[in-house]
């Protein structure tokens, strides 16, 4: 069975200080669930050495928001795979706000994808269509378009350290979630469904699948019921230590752990 992976995707949010006192008190709440559901906390990059000297031995995982497709060089304000060993296990890619407001294609999100797993960190492919694509009922081939590109020229072996969240854009930060049956048929036929084809079963099933849009206490159990969905990549619902714990519990009821 696969290991549930909830992971926090704090955005711009949270000082070092303040990213440092809420992951403690996170540290005090989750430590002893780690085991059972791997949880991931993402701040922002300035946040990320306070954030790992609270987390410590407790289990609990980091992550990094965003890394640049190119190994080094001229490229002001950016950070390259390499620089993140030692410090982070996962790293989000390809999420619908760095395509929008950064301009990143699905080819760059193969190159970081690529670079992140040749440095041996794990990435987390966020994908997903926009509401004009979800209208026009395109959401299956976007999907299946963006995970082949994410996807290429990536072995078979390096699935098991992979991660993709399928995050349908209208759906993320605006509260209105998708609903958990669309989500699962996405996710189980699109998305897993394109890397069986892609790979054969068992490394398509050894791929966790997390959703995300709008993922909150009140909502999250339909998707973690869900056969194909494996956890969830949050953001709102992120930020509050009462939420997101709750998150980590309703993971372990909806997963039977
Ligand atoms: P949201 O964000 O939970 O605030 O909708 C999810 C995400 O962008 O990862």
């Amino acid at each position: 069975m696969r290991t549930p992976i909830m992971a926090g995707n704090w955005k711009m949010n949270k000082t070092p200080a303040e990213a440092l006192s809420f992951s403690q008190a996170l540290v005090g709440r989750l430590a002893s669930w780690t085991g059972k559901v791997e949880t991931v906390l993402i701040p922002p990059y300035v946040a990320l050495y306070p954030v790992q000297g609270a987390l410590g031995r407790s289990g609990l995982k980091l992550g990094a928001q965003d890394v640049h497709h190119e190994a080094k060089g001229a490229y002001t304000g950016a950070v390259a795979a390499d620089m993140l060993v030692g410090l982070v296990e996962y790293v989000v890619i390809g999420h619908s706000e760095t395509r929008q407001y950064l301009g990143v294609t699905d080819a760059q999100v193969n190159q970081k994808a690529r670079a992140l797993l040749a440095a041996g960190l794990k990435p987390i492919i966020a994908m997903g269509e926009n509401l004009r694509q979800n209208q026009d009922g395109l959401t299956e081939l976007v999907c299946q378009r963006q995970i082949r590109a994410a996807f290429a020229d990536i072995p078979a072996s390096a699935l098991p350290n992979i991660v993709v969240a399928y995050e349908p854009i209208w759906a993320i930060g605006t509260g209105k979630n998708a609903d958990a049956d669309f989500a699962q048929r996405i996710i189980g036929g699109a998305i897993r469904g394109t890397l069986r084809e892609l790979y054969g079963d068992d490394p398509a099933e050894s791929v966790r699948i997390q959703y995300g849009g709008s993922m909150s206490p009140a909502n999250a159990e339909d998707y973690l019921r869900q056969p194909d969905i494996d956890g969830g990549l949050i953001g709102g619902a992120s930020l509050k230590e009462e939420d997101f714990s709750k998150l980590i519990e309703i993971t372990i009821k909806a997963k039977g752990l």
